[in-house]
């Protein structure tokens, strides 16, 4: 359990003032490139749903999508994209919010959950957790079940999985950054 930790910690590159100045960017495409340490990073944020009726993964635009189609698929769930404004073709839900660096609108599909159904939140890393906070406000606008938020990263400094806590979704999150 701590040497997949530290697998996945040495997989991740960082990137300083990217995208802008003071911000140390989390490149996780040294993880995804990395047979071994993707199938880790999958395996790990699963397996405490394996065996669970999980009904629909929601993944948030872009690294979510990654991730989230691997997590649906081994946990036997359908797909939700949550998308950037603007991207998605039927009617929508939208929720503003704040990133560490700027701020954005996402949107969902209405009628891509069915009321009562169970969801997992992924994405990549959480931060301020606005991003997630939007997700989970879309989905539960639609009436999802929301089980857990699932991240490989977590910058706890930042504030993001106690933002999520507050709203009473489990947070699950594989390695720190300070
Ligand atoms: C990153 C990351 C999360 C979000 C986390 O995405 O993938 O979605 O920021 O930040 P927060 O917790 O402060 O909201 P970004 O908005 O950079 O978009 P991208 O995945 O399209 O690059
Ligand atoms: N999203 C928000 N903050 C980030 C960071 N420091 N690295 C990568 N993605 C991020």
């Amino acid at each position: 359990e701590n040497s997949i930790r530290e697998e996945l910690i040495e997989s991740i590159r960082t990137i300083p003032d990217y995208p802008s100045k003071g911000i140390l960017f989390r490149d996780i495409t040294t993880l995804l490139k990395d047979a071994k340490a993707f199938r880790r990073a999958v395996d790990a944020l699963v397996q405490p749903y394996a065996g669970s009726k999980i009904d629909q993964i929601a993944g948030i635009e872009a690294r979510g999508f990654i991730l989230g189609g691997a997590v649906a698929h081994q946990l036997s769930a359908g797909f939700v994209p949550v998308r950037k404004k603007g991207k998605l073709p039927a009617a929508t839900v939208e929720q503003e919010y704040e990133l560490e660096y700027g701020s954005d609108v996402i949107e969902m599909h209405r009628d891509a959950i069915q009321s009562g159904e169970k969801v997992i939140l992924v994405d990549d890393l959480i931060a301020t957790g606005g991003t997630a906070d939007a997700a989970v406000h879309l989905l539960r606008n639609v009436g999802a079940d929301i089980v857990a938020a699932c991240f490989i990263i977590d910058l706890p400094d930042l504030g993001g999985r106690a933002k999520l806590e507050k709203l009473d979704v489990p947070v699950r999150t594989l390695v720190e950054f300070p």
